[in-house]
């Protein structure tokens, strides 16, 4: 089988990730990657690195926002892979409309996959262990819906599942919901760390600290970034096959057996390696002061303050076993990961680059 695949995110580490994944596994299928510049790379840099990494690839220049961009680029494809912002109606919008084009105008039955997250499971406990008895969602027989109505993902992956479930011109959908994603990328040029990671760190050059979400003895389960892609990889292959669950039951969460740590112990770890570095004064972490508290959002308290526990079933039916994980533990992966990140804001900051901003 061949084809094209339209990537969205593949500049970013869980889509770079499942870039090299697919240049290994698939490199008969041609990607199409939506591509801007960045303050750290031109869109020529970024496109050479997209190419480094992947041997059957170009690029479309646009972002997020260019809907009718995107209409027009899913309509070309039988596969849409979006690792790139779960919450961007928009660019999803456009998505499912660009394939529902091509369902009519060829009849073939379009993939999409999309990557949400665990935050739609959170408890919203606001920093507070989980109790005795806690919520522990499976991923088999479950609706968003399940959950509370304020946390992010729901409306977005509701939007998904009803357009999978018209009888006109459907879409084939499947939902990825990744817990933690950690370890380092290993796609050079693009980006190499993970998004909670750059959210406490650039927290903490800006407040002089590293900040829990209140106690932050809140926590949820996690997942090396190699097995985000092998569980990415896995879905697409059992969707080209027609062996897939879609749909409503395209729901396929991701994480790792490993023990949830709660959100403060990796907090003074990042915390004394930066302070150990020199980037911040004080070592360890301390709950955010309300200054600074108050500034977030209600989806990253839900995201980055609750309880997000989930038992993965569904991608176990399809041989998935998150190998890397095993391997790696998120708490002794974060030395390097912080290495990386130092690193690239070394880089930026010589260029006179506004720090962390891809
Ligand atoms: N990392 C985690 O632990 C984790 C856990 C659960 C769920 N998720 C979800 O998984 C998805 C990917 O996460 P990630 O860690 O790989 O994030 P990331 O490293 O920040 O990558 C995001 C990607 O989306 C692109 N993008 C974002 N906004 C864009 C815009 N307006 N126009 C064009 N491109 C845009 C970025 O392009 P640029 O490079 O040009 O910015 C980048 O390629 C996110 O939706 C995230 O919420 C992540």
């Amino acid at each position: 089988m061949s084809g094209t695949i339209f990537l969205l995110g593949a500049t970013g580490f869980a889509g770079s990730t499942f870039l090299i994944s697919l240049g290994k596994n698939l490199p008969q299928y041609h990607v199409v990657a939506l591509t801007r510049g960045s303050s750290a790379a031109s869109l020529e840099a970024r496109t050479k690195s997209l190419k480094a990494h992947h041997p059957n690839l170009s690029v479309v220049e646009g972002t997020l926002e260019d809907e009718a961009i995107i209409r027009r680029e899913s309509a070309k494809v039988d596969i849409v892979v979006n690792c790139a912002s779960s919450d961007h109606l928009v660019s999803i919008r456009g998505i499912l409309d660009g394939l529902e084009d091509r369902q009519k105008n060829t009849g073939s039955s379009p993939i999409f996959i999309h990557v949400s997250g665990y935050g739609l499971i959170s408890d919203n406990s606001r920093g507070q262990p989980p109790g005795p008895s806690p919520k522990v969602y499976t991923d088999i027989g479950f609706s968003p819906n399940d959950c509370p109505e304020q946390n992010p993902h729901r409306e977005v992956d509701n939007f998904i599942i009803d357009a999978a479930t018209r009888t006109q011109n459907s879409v084939r959908t499947l939902i990825f919901y990744p817990g933690w994603i950690y370890g380092v990328g290993e796609a050079i040029g693009l980006q190499r760390t993970t998004l909670a990671l750059r959210i406490y760190t650039e927290m903490a050059k800006q407040f002089g600290y590293v900040g829990t979400f209140a106690a932050g003895l809140n926590g949820m389960q996690n997942i090396h970034v190699k097995d985000c892609a092998s569980a990415l990889l896995i879905m697409l292959q059992a969707a080209i096959d027609g062996r897939a669950d879609v749909g409503t039951e395209g729901i396929y969460f991701g994480s790792s057996e490993q023990p949830i740590i709660p959100h403060v112990e990796i907090t003074n770890k990042i915390g004394d390696i930066l302070h150990a570095h020199g980037t911040i004064p004080l070592s360890g972490s301390q709950p955010m002061k309300p200054e600074h508290a108050s500034v977030l959002t209600e989806g990253a308290w839900s995201a980055m303050g609750g309880n997000l526990i989930a038992n993965p079933q569904r991608l176990r039916k399809f041989g998935w076993e998150p190998v890397e994980s095993r391997k790696l533990a998120l708490m002794d992966s974060l030395p390097e990961e912080l290495k990386v990140a130092i690193k690239e804001w070394e880089v930026l900051t010589t260029d006179n680059s506004p720090l962390l901003t891809h």
